[in-house]
């Protein structure tokens, strides 16, 4: 078995890869990034030049590149985790959303049908349902939910799942789509909410939350999301959406909370800083079908995953520091400087 896995330098690819590693040890695992600012080449460093294992740089937007690369390698399985994810910088800068999400799926769809690859899955996200009202606790995102983004990222991740659809069903091809919560745990970015809320903490700087705080996600550890995709992979329908979350509802302000509580910081490092323009409310997944029809269940609860989330990025300080203290710092002052 012989799987190119794009994105794998970055957040939940590269758990995916660890996991897929000590799962299936006797898959060849082929790594496609293009190293954008999100991709970090140290989370990788303990498994390169190991047996089974490649990386390879490359944008999968370039088609050239990628066909030269399914040409080679000749792939059984393609799992599609690159992709622009922050819903931030979609805002500020919304082309290469577009560019990545969108057109870098439809590279790799076509070159997973011109090389007849056995499965190609996409790994898309809750947001392309758009948002839930806060004061209707009964209303959950099911695989049925029409599509209704709010955020360039959301919209671009909506289209790559429509292409997904249409070669499925005109190509005959056997797609599998994805769409999961919002997810935490080692080696994830510090601009999104808990890795950066913890970084903050730990260097007493201010907690910028959005609003009230009151806006709710969805959150699941990110081992459960690499489980549920090595299951879709070996026993899903080809042609199916499967919806993936935990039913673990938090307000961001309980989360911070959380963050400052485990590090013993004070809750007054909390500053309300301006909105996010267009910002979903909440976001909530019915994981009904795939538990029905895979068996999946998360294996974490919050309160242990958020344990051991924090006590990574403690005993990993050289991992995030550098990145805190590189092109990021950039990004940091033009994102909360005047917000
Ligand atoms: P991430 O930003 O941490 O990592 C993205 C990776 O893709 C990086 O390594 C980056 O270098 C690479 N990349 C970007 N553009 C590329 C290109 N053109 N060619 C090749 N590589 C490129 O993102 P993440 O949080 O790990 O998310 C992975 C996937 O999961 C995304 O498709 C995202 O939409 C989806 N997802 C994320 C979450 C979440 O909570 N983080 C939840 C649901 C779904
Ligand atoms: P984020 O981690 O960016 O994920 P997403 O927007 O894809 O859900 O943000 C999670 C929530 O936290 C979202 O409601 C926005 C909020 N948030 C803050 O309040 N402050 C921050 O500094 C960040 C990055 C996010």
């Amino acid at each position: 078995m012989k799987m190119i896995v794009t994105g794998g330098a970055g957040f939940i690819g590269s758990n995916f890869i660890f996991y897929m590693r000590e799962h299936h040890p006797e898959y060849e695992l082929v790594c496609v990034d293009k190293l954008t600012y999100a991709g970090n080449m140290e989370t990788l460093a303990p498994i390169m030049g190991q047996p089974h294992f490649q990386f390879v740089r490359a944008d999968i937007a370039d088609r050239e590149a990628m066909y030269q690369l399914f040409e080679a390698e000749k792939p059984d399985v393609v799992v599609n985790f690159a992709a622009e994810s922050h819903v931030d910088r979609s805002i500020e800068d919304p082309a290469v959303f577009l560019q990545t999400n969108i057109m870098g799926t439809q590279v790799l769809l076509d070159a997973s049908r011109k090389y007849g690859v056995q499965r190609y899955h996409q790994v898309s996200t809750d947001e392309v349902y758009g948002d839930l009202p806060l004061d209707r606790p009964d209303l959950f995102f099911t695989e049925k939910t029409p599509l209704h983004a709010s955020s360039p990222y959301s919209a671009s991740k909506a289209g790559a799942d429509l292409l997904c659809g249409a070669y499925q069903r005109t190509y005959d091809m056997p797609i599998t789509i994805s769409r999961c919560s919002n997810n935490y745990g080692p080696y994830q970015f510090p601009e999104k909410l808990i890795p950066l809320m913890i970084a903050n903490a730990l260097d007493g700087k201010p907690l910028p939350v959005y609003g009230e705080g009151l806006n709710v996600r969805d959150w699941l550890y990110v081992e459960d999301h690499c489980a549920a995709i090595d299951l879709i992979l070996e026993k899903g329908t080809v042609g199916q959406v499967y919806n993936i979350g935990g039913h673990n509802e938090k307000h961001n302000i309980d989360i911070v909370k959380t963050v400052l509580h485990i590090l013993d910081r004070p809750e007054s490092l909390i500053t309300h800083v301006t909105d996010r323009k267009g910002h979903d409310r909440r976001y909530a997944i019915d994981p009904t079908f795939i538990h029905d029809q895979l068996g999946w269940l998360p294996q974490t609860r919050f309160e242990d995953g958020i344990q051991k989330t924090v006590r990574w990025y403690l005993d990993n300080k050289p991992w995030w520091e550098k990145i805190v203290s590189g092109e990021y710092r950039d990004y940091y002052e033009r994102m909360y400087a005047h917000r």
